[in-house]
């Protein structure tokens, strides 16, 4: 069965961090989460001051964070020890699990700063697991050319049997960039039950309608909800369109969200709260 619009979401402007300009459509007023995605950031700008300020030290519990670079970069430091820079077609994966505390700071460069940070919920018996990270350089994220035109980065999941850079995650997610040529078009299956988005940032996006047509035109920027299936058809209009794909398992579990922290309960968001006071949050 081919998957549908369910819902157009169009990001609001917000700020985060130390002041830093961006477009949300996940954890906003209006959408709090799409089960299991607790946050989606586009965050794009030619001027410095939109960004510089950065995201300085911070704490994470309870979530996996993935940060996309499509331009610009992000030095980073955490309390593992990593540190290093998140570059244009770089991917980082980190699983927060029990607690880590980093910073994310954009660089002022010749370039424009383009990327996307989205949040993956964890499920009960992996809040409190051992933080892990996966730092994924450009050249290791697989492209694939398809029937239709489209050129896909497999970053996580699986097209045409090429395996994503990033695996062993446990929502068993798909997180594709698109690029398609004017009048191209992508056929994708996406497992039944599982969420599933796409967030078109470039050019116009019909999404559905089957091989006869149809469908909705969907513009950039725009994050659009997907309806239970287990195919989605896409295809752009007179110019060129890109996007992303990303579907997940949901979870199904009570979440609390306070800040960089989601849990199953409020008593567990008191718990991170008084770990922090006491500087016990990160442990070896
Ligand atoms: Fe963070």
């Amino acid at each position: 069965m081919e998957r549908e619009v369910k819902e157009v979401v169009t990001p609001v402007a917000a700020s985060d961090g130390a002041g830093v300009r961006l477009k949300r459509s996940i954890a906003t007023q209006t959408l709090d989460n799409l089960d299991p995605f607790f946050l989606f950031d586009h965050f794009g700008s030619e001027n410095p001051d939109d960004y510089i300020a950065g995201f300085p030290m911070h704490p994470h519990r309870g979530i996996e964070t993935i940060t996309y670079m499509l331009d610009g970069s992000v030095s980073h430091r955490d309390s593992m020890g990593n540190a290093g820079v998140i570059g244009a077609g770089d991917v980082q994966w980190m699983t927060a699990g029990r607690g880590i505390l980093h910073e994310e700071m954009p660089r002022a460069g010749p370039r424009r700063l383009d990327g996307f940070q989205v949040w993956v919920n964890l499920p009960r018996q992996l809040k409190m697991t051992a933080p892990r990270y996966q730092d994924v350089p450009s050249a290791r994220i697989p492209e694939v050319a398809r029937p239709g035109g489209a050129r896909v980065r497999v970053i996580a999941g699986e097209v045409d049997g090429v395996a994503g850079a990033v695996r062993e995650i446990f929502a068993d997610p798909t997180y594709l960039d698109v690029a398609l040529p004017a009048g191209g078009s992508l056929e994708q299956p996406v497992p039944r039950g599982h969420t599933a988005l796409v967030y078109v940032f470039q050019g116009e996006v019909t999404v559905g309608g089957g091989a006869a047509g149809g469908g909705q035109a969907v513009p950039a920027p725009r994050l659009v909800i997907l309806g239970d299936g287990d195919v989605v058809r896409l295809r752009a209009g007179g110019a060129p369109a890109r996007f992303l794909l990303l579907s997940a398992q949901p979870l199904h579990e009570p979440a609390v969200r306070w800040g960089p922290f989601v849990m199953n309960t409020r008593e567990e968001i008191a718990q991170a709260l008084q770990e922090l006071r006491d500087g016990t949050f990160v442990r070896g």
